[in-house]
């Protein structure tokens, strides 16, 4: 969770690392910190708070060097404190580390090196290793962090830097994602590529206990055993823009903004007007070896698992392959019946999240083929995947995850028209008209969008609410959960979501006068259901915003207000429904006056179990 950067080259390190950190603070917000070595000796500044704090204190007490590393932390082991805050450090300050990640066997090596006289400031388990380091080094950094990697266990992206060899800096992952950026006469690390954008677009994207040991001229990688690796340069496409708010107030609301873009990346190249197949270079999965498949699971966490409900739906819909959707953190201690017969797809936006990545890997050992969907080019799940769908959405900011969602529901649509079309259980023309219709989205979520209004007069009116319930069947529902989610995270306001076939066996008792309660009525076969459950809330006072299709304005008489979006397909609506219901989430979070693209207690990436 955390984030971590270094600079090595000719300009002060520090702004290179203060600008790096802004970019990762999604990553953590718990406290931050930088280490420079300013020509005598290594320096630390760090506290506890919002980055602003650290910007603050490095303004009333300036330090420089032109070699640094830097911190932003999601607290684990010890609270947010200035002292647990990284970088952290050796007695004589000659070591100084930051570190994202869970070091597992910490408290064993803490117990060991206070025994040999050690002694210990903080309540990380990070402080461990610039101990261990200190412990190893007789001269050589490189060969000292050897030592220290052949100790430690867990998870870890790890920058270390020495003042007795100020000429470099040594950085190494393990199951914590970490880059190495290329630049002239200076180089950088970092946990993500945003953070260093502004200075290169050569990356080498670093593979599980790679060490780079960087100076301000070279770059070297080696192997854990010392053999040096060869490796090639990722170029970054995208443009640093993109990662920035492009006037928008949060980068919640323009990544909202900028699902109609998203929606059609991702299809481009894989589903044409005029081309009765789908397009997959990504998968490489043959009609043999599908037929060999029995069972498909899906796995991931979050709003990703969301996105996987709406996967079950459809892929069983169009392809007829019998499919279980579960929790990553769930699946991978429940001992799932894995084989070579099965098909896992994970789904992750970071591609980094500890239990989606464990999962994938439990069910690779058992046999079975998996498929990712996944926002980031290189992520920890794309490389360990055997086949990857990229969802096109760009860098996502804000931690509430919103284009990202919609691109996931795209990428379960394309893989169950692909199943469906592999297995011929969905004829051409049942193909072209789910297609012609795919096409529609782009325009028709823009469509959606200016509807942004009405929603924030909702909000405006509902925002002091203590509770707010969402209610759906089929896929309303796995839309419904989702809704609620945004609505928790990012607003505090308790929320749930239910299946309102399922209310009447209980939860209906939380209804009382005044009580607001989202209902989505758009899927056709449930909507007279779907109505009778409204009005069974109505009755017992509930406040309720319907939201279905143009055209079923009889809604209306059942409903306090209703919000219409686009026809199309039921199974496509999931994608145009989700809409409203994050603008309405992020409306009611503003007037909360909550602090909506770092909402308490999360990140954005979950690299911790
Ligand atoms: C909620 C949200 C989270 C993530 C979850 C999985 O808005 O973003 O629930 O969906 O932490 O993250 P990824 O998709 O990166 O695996």
């Amino acid at each position: 969770m955390c984030g971590i950067v270094g600079y090595i080259g000719k300009n002060n390190a520090v702004p290179v690392l203060i600008e790096g950190l802004k970019k990762l603070e999604y990553r953590g917000y718990d406290s931050a910190g930088v280490s420079v070595f300013d020509g005598k000796e290594l320096l630390i500044t760090k506290c506890k708070g919002r980055l602003a704090n650290l910007e603050e204190k490095v303004k009333n007490e300036p330090i420089s060097g032109t070699l640094g590393i830097g911190h932003t932390r999601w607290a684990t082991h010890g609270e947010p404190s200035d002292l647990n805050s990284h970088p952290h450090t050796n007695k004589d300050m000659t070591i100084s580390v930051v570190h994202n990640g869970i070091i597992e066997n910490y408290i064993k090596i803490k117990e060991w090196l206070i025994s040999l006289g050690y002694e210990f400031e903080t309540e990380t388990d990070t402080e461990v290793v610039p101990h261990l380091i200190d412990y190893y080094y007789d001269g050589d950094l490189v060969s000292a962090v050897m030592k220290t990697l052949d100790k430690i266990e867990g998870s870890y992206a790890l920058g270390v830097i020495c003042s007795k060899e100020p000429d470099k800096m040594v950085a190494v992952r393990k199951d914590s994602p970490l880059i190495v950026g290329l630049g002239k006469g200076e180089n950088f690390i970092a946990s993500d590529i945003p953070a260093i954008l502004s200075y290169t677009r050569d990356v080498y994207l670093l593979d599980n206990s790679e060490i780079a040991i960087l100076t301000k001229e070279d770059v070297k990688i080696v192997t854990r055993e010392g053999l040096s690796v060869n490796k090639e340069i990722f170029h970054v496409t995208w443009d640093a823009q993109s990662a920035e708010k492009g006037g928008f107030e949060h980068f919640m609301i323009k990544e909202i903004h900028e699902q109609p873009k998203a929606i059609k990346d991702t299809m481009t190249s894989r589903i044409m007007a005029d081309c009765d197949e789908i397009k997959l270079d990504d998968i490489k999965l043959t009609s043999e070896q599908l037929k060999n498949i029995d069972r498909i699971y899906i796995v991931a966490c979050g709003t990703a698992y969301h996105a996987g409900m709406v996967g079950k739906y459809v892929i069983e819909k169009l392809a007829k392959i019998p499919v279980e959707v579960d929790i990553a953190s769930e699946f991978r201690y429940r001992d799932p019946i894995i084989n070579e017969k099965t098909l896992m797809i994970v789904v992750s936006q970071s591609g980094e999240t500890a239990d989606t990545l464990a999962a994938l890997k439990q069910a690779k050992s058992k046999g079975a083929r998996v498929i990712a969907v996944t926002n980031v080019v290189g992520s920890s799940v794309a490389r360990e995947a055997d086949d990857v769908l990229y969802t096109w959405a760009g860098p996502e900011i804000a931690v509430a995850s919103t284009k990202a969602y919609v691109t996931q529901l795209i990428a379960m649509y394309i893989i169950a028209l692909y199943l469906a079309r592999l297995n011929g259980n969905i004829s051409v023309e049942e193909y072209r008209q789910i297609r012609d219709e795919m096409l529609t989205l782009p325009e028709k979520s823009q469509e959606v969008l200016d509807q942004k209004e009405e929603l924030q007069k909702f909000a405006a009116s509902n925002y002091m609410h203590k509770d707010i319930y969402y209610i759906g069947r089929g896929l309303d529902f796995a839309v419904a959960l989702e809704g609620s989610l945004k609505l928790k995270e990012i607003s505090y306001i308790h929320s749930d979501a239910y299946a309102a076939g399922e209310l009447k066996h209980g939860s209906i008792a939380l209804i009382e006068k005044g009580v607001p309660v989202i209902a989505l009525a758009s899927q056709s076969e449930l909507y007279d259901k779907m109505v009778s459950n409204i009005k069974e809330i109505v009755s017992r006072g509930a406040k309720v915003i319907g939201f279905a299709f143009e055209g079923n304005s009889e809604i209306e008489k059942t409903v306090n207000q209703a919000v219409y979006i686009p026809k199309t397909l039921d199974i496509l609506a999931p994608v145009l429904l989700v809409i409203p219901l994050q603008l309405l989430a992020y409306y009611t979070a503003v007037e909360k006056g909550c602090d909506v693209d770092k909402p308490r207690n999360l990140a954005k990436s979950v690299t911790v179990e």
